[in-house]
């Protein structure tokens, strides 16, 4: 299906490709208006809305570039295409590296001006189409978050309360056998408020809210904390913890909360999904304009077939080495996210029953010389 009536512009400083565009578009079914230099057309653009402009690369005043160019920049979903003199073909090349979709040889005929905005006005629909599809998916998203929130966080702290009344004896006295049930009640509640927090804060993270914030973060300082953190969890398993970090490793630009995570679920489960009495080594160093950390473990591994959805949200291997195992599968879609926020790249590798590793690029700081 064809945009069959859509709003075009023709910006053109010649009144003879003005009014033949509009006779022969308006033919078509389109409502055109015509504007003679850019400054008439970029004001005509703002209240018309067109779904296509046609603009003429050779004006006097501003040049069409520039005209193409403010238009990219106000609506990058708004077709343009230029009409270009017979010798400025090159430019017509230039015009569609800054946002044109397509050109028209000056003189064209009827058939040829039609055949560019039909071609144009596809175009139009398909980017329109798509559009409506991330609208649409980001209500659902929005709904989804809404839902969760209000439809089960809500009444599950609401019963956590219950429980606490309960155990205060209100509703009369509570032998010990129920008071060890109420705990346990309460314990498996608050798992779940924490895994529905978890999930939220992953469904509504904005990375472009988080980039004004960021500050220049010591990877190594960090990571320190977080091996601090989880001293107490690798203990348990005798699992030793070791940093191997570069002397005077720049800093990178990040988020210190959104970092701690990412450490903390990497050596979180570099110790969980590890075996009694395993290593967990983590690296620091400086690559090229990265630096780099790994989480190196020589725990369960993780089977060829399963890497590829291990960031997926919700994903855990399946099996029985891992089940006993508790977790949400969410904490790598948290780490993939907070990464790619930082403009880096994470990679693993893995091999079954030998370890695995995780390695991660984050872009360091450049401090430019004074003066420079
Ligand atoms: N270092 C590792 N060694 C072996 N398997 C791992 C390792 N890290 C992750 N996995 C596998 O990848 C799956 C996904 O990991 P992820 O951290 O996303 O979830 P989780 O640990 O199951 O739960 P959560 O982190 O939300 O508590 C895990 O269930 C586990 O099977
Ligand atoms: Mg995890």
């Amino acid at each position: 299906m064809l945009l069959e009536k859509a709003n075009l512009l023709v910006i053109d400083d010649e009144e003879i490709v003005r009014n033949s565009c509009t006779k022969i578009l308006t033919e078509e079914g389109h409502v055109v208006r015509g504007a003679e230099n850019g400054d008439q057309g970029l004001n005509v653009f703002k209240e018309f809305h067109p779904d296509l402009v046609l603009i003429d690369l050779k004006m006097p005043g501003k040049s069409g570039m520039e005209v193409l160019e403010e238009l990219e920049s106000a609506d990058p979903d708004v077709v343009k295409i230029v009409i270009t003199g017979y010798a400025t073909v090159s430019s017509a090349l230039d015009a569609m590296k800054r946002g044109a979709y397509d050109f028209i040889p000056k003189p064209f005929s009827p058939d040829e001006l039609v055949l560019v905005v039909t071609r144009g006005l596809e175009k139009r629909r398909l980017l329109m189409e798509k559009k409506a599809l991330l609208i649409g998916q980001e209500k659902i998203r929005r709904n989804m978050v809404s839902l969760v929130s209000h439809e089960l966080r809500a009444p599950i702290a609401a019963t956590v309360q219950y429980l606490e009344v309960i155990l205060e004896g209100v509703a009369g006295e509570v032998s010990s056998e129920a008071e060890e049930l109420i705990h346990r009640c309460d314990e498996r509640l608050r798992e779940m408020l924490e895994l529905i927090n978890k999930w939220i804060n992953l469904a509504v993270f904005d990375p472009i809210k988080l980039a004004e914030h960021f500050e220049d973060v010591n990877l190594s300082e960090m990571a320190l904390k977080s091996m601090e953190l989880l001293k107490s969890s690798a203990d348990k398993k005798k699992v030793r913890l070791s940093l191997e970090a570069q002397k005077n490793v720049p800093v990178i630009a990040g988020s210190k909360i959104c970092l701690e995570e990412v450490f903390n679920n990497l050596i979180g489960n570099a110790i969980k999904y590890n075996r009694k009495k395993g290593r967990v080594a983590v690296k620091i160093y400086e690559q090229g304009n990265d630096v780099c950390f790994e989480v190196n473990d020589n725990g369960i591994g993780i089977e060829k077939e399963n890497l590829p959805r291990i960031f997926d949200e919700f994903y855990r291997v399946d099996g029985r080495r891992t089940s006993p195992i508790q977790g949400s599968g969410l904490g790598l879609a948290i780490v993939k996210t907070m990464v790619d926020a930082h403009g880096g790249a994470i990679s693993v590798d893995s091999r079954f029953g030998d370890g695995t590793s995780f390695k991660i690029r984050l872009p360091k700081v450049i401090h430019l010389e004074k003066g420079s």
